[in-house]
């Protein structure tokens, strides 16, 4: 098994950032770097006020938020970021070219031997395989979000993937303080995503057809099934543009729409990405 000590995270966005912190607080020397300098700079004071946060609350002592602290560096490039990285993290856009391009960028960069590992909520790692070299090293390795309290890491096994990446990355995920499991086979979406969609489809064609109104259909999850959120919420969490863009890959592969395809090009058209623009199917105050 490889030994992983440095992190390279890629992407400085709603998962980047968690992924990395939560490296950093299990003891790994983390480097992350966005493309986007606006949000870059915002990464160690985003990260110092969680970690003072933690301290305030009891969670964790001073001295290990300092030690996290210092292993949580910002780089200003992902040559600085991916240098004698054991681990290479991709969680940019989820958008396929953009990420091609980021693998044969990082490929160039580390060593033969250093793992890489997607986020991306829907993508297999096979989309990837002509970006790098030895893609036996190359594997999904799929957090939820928020990255830094969500227990599951699904680990995807696709058929360019060693057995030794594998157990690299579960072990890593468990010392991380997560719980992972192995996905044997590589399916787009992968167990749990796929899951929730189903629910959501259903949900979807429930609204469409005029049974009830999303925010019902979420009551009638949370309080009946006992689901932490309703489907449209957790659209609302995550982001409705990244929901959306994996229905427009498939529209655009197969021809065919996917219930409620409409409902979340409107939203998306309208800029209602969900809690980070403030609405969504609900809207928020800060
Ligand atoms: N949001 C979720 O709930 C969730 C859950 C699991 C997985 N994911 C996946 O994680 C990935 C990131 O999602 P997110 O919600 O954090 O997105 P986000 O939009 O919040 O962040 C993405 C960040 O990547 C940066 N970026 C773009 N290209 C880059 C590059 N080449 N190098 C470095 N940085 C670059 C952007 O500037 C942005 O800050 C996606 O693949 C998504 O599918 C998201």
């Amino acid at each position: 098994m490889k030994e992983i000590k440095k992190v390279c995270v890629a992407g400085g966005g709603q998962m980047g950032k968690q992924i990395a912190l939560c490296a950093a607080i299990n003891g790994f020397d983390v480097w992350i770097t966005d493309t986007l300098p606006q949000v870059a700079e915002k990464l160690q004071p985003w990260a110092e006020e969680y970690l003072a946060g933690r301290v305030a609350k009891g969670k964790l002592t001073q001295e290990a938020a300092a030690a996290a602290d210092a292993r949580f560096h910002v780089a200003s490039s992902l040559e600085e970021a991916a240098e004698g990285a054991d681990l290479v993290i991709e969680a940019i856009l989820e958008d396929q070219q953009i990420k091609e391009d980021f693998f044969r960028k990082v490929s160039a960069l580390v060593s033969e031997d250093t793992i890489i590992a997607t986020n991306s909520s829907f993508m297999a790692s096979s989309l990837f395989v002509h970006c790098v070299t030895n893609p036996a090293r190359l594997a999904n390795f799929h957090y939820f979000n928020p990255a830094l309290v969500m227990k599951l890491i699904e680990v995807v096994q696709g058929p360019h993937t060693s057995q030794d990446t594998i157990d690299s990355l579960i072990a890593f995920a468990k010392a991380n303080g997560k719980t992972p499991i192995w996905v044997k086979k590589e399916i787009e979406g992968f167990i749990a995503n796929r899951i929730a969609k189903a629910v959501s489809v259903e949900a979807f064609w429930l609204a469409e057809q005029g049974y009830a109104t999303p925010q019902d259909i979420d009551t009638a999850v949370e309080n009946g099934l006992n689901y932490p959120l309703g489907p449209f919420k957790l659209l609302d969490f995550a982001g409705i543009d990244i929901a959306f863009n994996t229905r427009k890959r498939e529209y655009e592969a197969t021809g065919k729409k996917s219930v409620g395809y409409d409902l979340l090009e409107a939203k998306v058209k309208a800029g209602k990405l969900g809690r980070k623009t403030g609405k969504g199917f609900y809207e928020y105050h800060k």
